[in-house]
């Protein structure tokens, strides 16, 4: 897609990770970088990517504004793009990926694993995330306890939290009930370690958590935990379709 506006070729290249803005002037002086055939001299030259042929060392430079990333995010990493002390998802991505600046969709709790949407895409981000669309997001969960039918009749109910706010009715589905029982529970909300504080309504612990689905977005079973993959032009679309331009 090209973009709206002209750029400074040395933004436009940083932008497409492929180096520091020193590293990105050497390779012009080199001439390694050609416009529309010919060497730029000037890495202040305004370009309009996607449109003006930019070429690396002789490649083409497929420019793209946004990126879209699904990660499963293991246990241990926290949901954020920096910390002084924890390890956060961005810091699982390589340079070329977080030349993009990309931010996690929303949060998972740090010892919760699972999908977790990475973009830098802060417009789709909003609207995945507003209160207002109500975005399903579906967990597997591992819990403490025996579940019950009467555990489902109250998620549809809606449970009150521990702060007195009735929730929103959840659909909960027992896939293997017995004292560590699991189950997957589809939430229409995000508050505060919800699906915790659901189950702890019903007197019940969350051991395990894991994130499987947002609206149409379903995480890749190939995607061991730590691993990502970018998601195809057909998610993009689909969780696009979620919000139609009004
Ligand atoms: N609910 C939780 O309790 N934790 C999460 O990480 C997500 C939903």
């Amino acid at each position: 897609m090209a973009a709206k506006e002209r750029q400074r070729l040395d933004r436009v290249l940083a932008h497409m990770g492929l180096g520091t803005r020193k590293e990105i002037r050497k390779l012009i002086k080199e001439k390694r970088v050609q416009v529309n055939g010919r060497p730029a001299g000037d890495p202040g030259l305004h370009v309009l990517p996607g449109c003006d042929l930019i070429e690396v060392n002789g490649e083409p430079l497929a420019y793209r504004q946004y990126i879209y990333l699904m990660l499963n995010k293991p246990r241990g990493v926290l949901s954020a793009t920096e910390d002084r002390f924890a390890k956060v998802v961005v810091d699982l991505l390589p340079p070329r990926y977080r030349a993009f600046h990309p931010f996690p969709v929303g949060r998972l709790d740090k010892d919760a694993e699972g999908l977790l949407l990475l973009t830098n895409d802060g417009k789709l981000a909003h609207q995945l995330l507003s209160p207002k669309k109500h975005v399903p997001k579906t967990y597997y969960v591992v819990v403490g306890g025996m579940v019950t039918e009467n555990d489902a009749e109250a998620f549809r109910r809606g449970v009150i939290l521990d702060d007195g706010y009735r929730t929103m009715p959840g659909e909960l589905k027992i896939l293997s009930p017995g004292p560590e029982a699991e189950v997957e529970l589809t939430i229409f909300e995000g508050k505060y370690h919800q699906v915790k504080r659901m189950f702890a309504a019903v007197g019940k612990k969350v051991i395990y958590l894991k994130r499987i689905a947002i609206g149409p977005l379903v995480l890749d079973k190939l995607l061991k935990p730590g691993e990502y993959r970018e998601l195809t032009e057909e998610e993009i679309e689909r969780l696009r379709e979620l919000n139609p331009p009004a």
